[in-house]
């Protein structure tokens, strides 16, 4: 020992004095520790080193009496004792007795302040650290040149986030520009408003305001929980005053509808929501049928007619605009698929995003999911205006509070341009939301340019000033026009009624895929321009309707998912002419083959068949002349496959008359929504290994068969377009499909080269052959391109592809691109335990009606 020290002191003095920088470590032939030795008790450093058996390294850092010690690793080896006995651990332990017991005796024991061994430990990499405002960015400076003295503004960082500049509404520009909702109205329908807050009290619309649920004229928030409509209408209309803090359009009105605070009849709930329609301007819905995870609803046929009146005859004829949370249930695996409310082409539905700008694990993904706004999540929440006369909100969250920060953006845009249609805010959307986490699993590149989708964010974040700044010069679009496919029946497939069934073909392994094509001549027939949303309404016999996946492919290869698994749902109804929604497809050329795919988990006990499907596409008319408006069909909320052609004699009146409990926005909004870390690493659908839609053999049989005058199936000729996919038996048809996909993908690129940029993952047929598996996206993708083109786009000439283009399809897309590579898109991952427990036990096929009063339970938790 003595030996050591001597040589260690012209080291540990060379260093001290000397060094510039650190001294090298050795970590896998010594182990280091941290010793603070306090000289003031008398014993010298070289004592304490002694005592320890160590050697001194360097002063540790910067810290004076701190210093880094080691020992050879094989002096420990030599130790008799077992392998996790660290003998200067030990003799620390030895000293540190004897500090208790005799401090006075032994200096060095008293010296020996702290010793800890250091090891090695990854950290790992953070996001770059936010980078503050700049100075006139800060909500000091924005409230001094706005004169805003309101108290909590400073703390509405969904406003100015100070901590994470780029991750808020991005509204104070706006409001610099002198717009702040003048002039325009929005409505809560909601369990109340608070009209005497201090907050609401001068932006209150009482004309349009009422109460259904007690049927009073004014929205009075009775029940103890009654605070959820007047926070989300301070979001929108707090004034600019001393009260609490701000709303995005400060200057706007709002008016309060209660429909909450009690069960509601169909008849009472479509009146709700065209309430004042000529006045007010925008909805804010932040309800709908239970976010359990296991319920399947939509609007009954009234409430379909009341939206449809609003979009159609609202506001002057521009369209009542529809905005709805998309639901807090993901945590059980609940998707706004199933929901439809937030599944109607006529809603911007909106999810949540937190402070950070992650993924709260309660905002539902879907493929209706046109954006996200900011909400509770990873510590913190939405602070606004609370029942009371000067009340104030800090908790307040989930995907109900994105929602009403929408439609302050849009109360904001429908200032600057009173002329813009339901249409034009929702093409604003698609075209101006800000992608967030670029990393994300879930993003997929879509048709348009440079336009990204995900089941979780939409389009992205919504930004008021990129939203705004767009819609200043934005052309409003031209009439909707729309055509439905004609449904095909698989195998012969008929649902006379819910739950009686048959035909359909069994789902086996590898599931059941179909085809339609959409032809040029039923594009142009139809005055169909641009395509902007996508139906797909599926008949599906199942005994457990969890199970039960659907996906979608595009003719352009894009995929929408458009139910994942749900591990709590349990109904054994299946989905007797279930309306699924995407936007994902938002700008693509219609024309080709739309194939369906629909898998379940292959359990010995659940199984079902796929009976029939049908799409119906919408989008701006060629001819605004031509356009007509849309009128719900009398049957469209029925189950019936084959659908009627023409409207039954008498609808059915027992659904008009229905009354229902909307289960309150807070219902199934978990406790910790605030607290609770974001994350942007998971995908929503993992796990697409055997989820690849194969292509090429029925698109083959069904593309190359069209009858010239209808362009598409006759019913029954035709239908048979499906078959279940097994690996084995496509491998020989592949091998064909490879030779001839090639040759087709040649003369594409070929014809690509006149278009402007060819995505890279265009070119992926090529590792698909090197791959030799069946299942690649890409090749499929590529295989399936190239056997569309077969039928008759191999005869387009360029001509053709320039009116095309110039009638705005963003033709080619890269969709391969955007899912290459990714780990998953397609199922969700069995989610273990805590989530599902509450979900557990007592299913009954019935689960999914709301049952009356269970809400007010989880509300008084919430
Ligand atoms: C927010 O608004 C500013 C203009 O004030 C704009 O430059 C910026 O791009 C917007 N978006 C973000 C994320 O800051
Ligand atoms: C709607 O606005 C018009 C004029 O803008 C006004 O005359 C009418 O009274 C308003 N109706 C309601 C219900 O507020
Ligand atoms: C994301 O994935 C991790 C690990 O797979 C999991 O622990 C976490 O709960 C997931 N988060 C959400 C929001 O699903
Ligand atoms: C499908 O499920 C039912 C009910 O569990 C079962 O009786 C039947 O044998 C299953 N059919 C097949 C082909 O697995």
């Amino acid at each position: 020992m003595l030996l050591r020290w001597s040589l260690v002191l012209p080291l540990l003095a060379q260093h001290a004095v000397f060094a510039a920088y650190p001294a090298k470590r050795f970590y896998s032939s010594h182990n280091y520790y941290v010793l603070e030795h306090d000289p003031s008790t008398g014993a010298s450093l070289s004592d304490v080193v002694h005592a320890l058996g160590v050697e001194v390294v360097e002063q540790a850092g910067e810290l004076v009496n701190h210093w880094l010690v080691r020992v050879e690793k094989s002096d420990m080896a030599l130790s008799p004792r077992d392998e996790i006995s660290d003998p200067v651990l030990d003799a620390y332990q030895r000293l540190r007795r004897e500090t208790t017991l005799e401090r006075r005796s032994n200096p060095v024991a008293a010296s020996v302040r702290y010793l800890s061994r250091q090891a090695l430990r990854q950290r790992t990499k953070r996001a770059p650290p936010p980078i503050g405002p700049p100075p006139e960015w800060t909500a000091e400076a924005i409230a001094d040149r706005l004169g805003i003295h309101d108290p909590l503004f400073k703390t509405q960082w969904h406003l100015v986030n100070e901590e994470y500049p780029e991750h808020s509404m991005n509204a104070t520009s706006i409001w610099e520009m002198g717009l702040s909702g003048k002039g325009v109205i929005s409505s809560l329908v909601d369990d109340g408003l608070d009209y005497t807050s201090e907050d609401l009290k001068d932006n209150f619309d009482a004309d349009d305001s009422y109460d259904f649920n007690d049927h009073e004229k004014l929205p009075t928030p009775k029940l103890s929980d009654d605070h959820h409509g007047t926070r989300c209408a301070g979001q929108i209309a707090a004034g600019k005053n001393t009260a609490c803090g701000i709303g995005l359009a400060y200057d706007s009105k709002v008016a309060g509808v209660r429909i909450l605070s009690g069960p509601i009849s169909d008849v009472d709930e479509a009146a709700s929501l065209n309430y004042g329609f000529q006045n007010v301007s925008i909805y804010s819905c932040s309800w709908g049928p239970p976010d359990n995870g296991k319920s399947m609803e939509g609007p009954g046929y009234l409430i379909k007619k009341a939206v449809v009146n609003g979009i159609t005859n609202g506001r002057g004829g521009k369209g009542s605009i529809y905005v709805f949370a998309s639901g807090n249930g993901a945590a059980h695996g609940d998707q706004c698929n199933f929901d439809g409310y937030t599944n109607s082409i006529y809603s911007v539905t909106v999810s949540a995003v937190d402070y950070k700008g992650l993924h709260p694990y309660y905002s539902e993904p879907c493929a209706a999911n046109m954006i996200v706004a900011y909400s509770s999540g990873s510590g913190r929440s939405i602070v606004t205006t609370d029942k009371g006369k000067n009340a104030c909100a800090t908790t307040h969250g989930g995907t109900s509070a994105a929602a009403p920060n929408a439609v302050g953006v849009f109360a904001l845009a429908l200032e600057a341009r009173p002329d813009l249609t339901w249409r034009d805010i929702q093409h604003l959307c698609v075209l101006t939301a800000r992608q967030i986490n670029k990393d994300d699993p879930d993003w997929e590149a879509i048709a348009l340019p440079g336009r990204y989708y995900s089941y979780k964010y939409g389009f992205g974040a919504l930004d008021a000033y990129q939203y705004i700044k767009a819609a200043q010069d934005w052309q409003v679009v031209k009439p909707q026009v729309w055509f439905h496919t004609k449904t095909i029946q698989i195998e012969g497939g008929v649902m006379p009624e819910s739950e009686a069934y048959s035909g359909g073909r069994f789902i086996g392994p590898g599931g059941v895929v179909s085809t339609m094509g959409v032809t040029k001549e039923m594009v142009a027939e139809n005055n169909f321009e641009t395509l902007e949303h996508i139906n797909v309404k599926v008949w599906i016999q199942h005994g457990k309707r969890g199970d039960v996946e659907v996906e979608l492919r595009s003719p352009h290869g894009i995929r929408s998912v458009l139910a994942g698994k749900r591990n709590g749902d349990n109904a054994i109804t299946g989905y007797p002419g279930w309306t699924f929604m995407s936007v994902k497809h938002w700008g693509e050329n219609p024309v080709g083959d739309w194939t369906i795919k629909v898998s379940d988990q292959g359990s010995a006990e659940h199984n079902g068949s796929f009976l029939g499907w049908n799409m119906v596409f919408w989008g701006s008319a060629v001819d605004p002349s031509k356009a007509t408006s849309y009128e719900v069909p009398q049957d469209d909320v029925d189950v019936v496959l084959p659908p009627h052609e023409s409207p039954p004699p008498s609808p059915t009146t027992s659904a008009a008359t229905s009354t229902k409990q909307h289960a309150k926005p807070t219902a199934h909004l978990p406790g910790d929504h605030g607290e609770a870390a974001g994350e942007n690493t998971n995908a929503t659908f993992p796990d697409q290994s055997d989820t690849t839609i194969p292509s090429a053999v029925p698109s083959l049989g069904a593309s190359s068969t069209p009858t010239a005058d209808e362009g598409w199936f006759s019913d029954m000729s035709n239908l048979v377009s499906s078959q279940a996919w097994f690996f084995g038996a496509v491998g020989a048809v592949a091998l064909f499909g490879i030779a001839a996909g090639l040759y087709f993908w040649r003369r594409r690129v070929l014809r690509l080269r006149n278009y402007s940029t060819l995505p890279e993952g265009d070119e992926l047929p090529m590792s698909g052959v090197r791959g030799g598996r069946l299942g690649g996206g890409p090749r499929t993708k590529e295989l399936y391109d190239a056997f569309g083109e077969v039928s008759e786009d191999e005869d387009e000439d360029d001509a053709d592809e320039q009116t095309r283009l110039r009638a705005g399809y963003a033709d080619e897309s890269p969709a391969a691109t955007g899912s290459r590579g990714r780990p998953g898109q397609y199922r969700d991952e069995p989610e273990a335990g805590t989530s599902h427990s509450r979900a557990g036990g007592a299913a009954s096929p019935d689960e999914g009606s709301p049952s009356d009063g269970s809400w007010e339970h989880a509300s008084s938790v919430a």
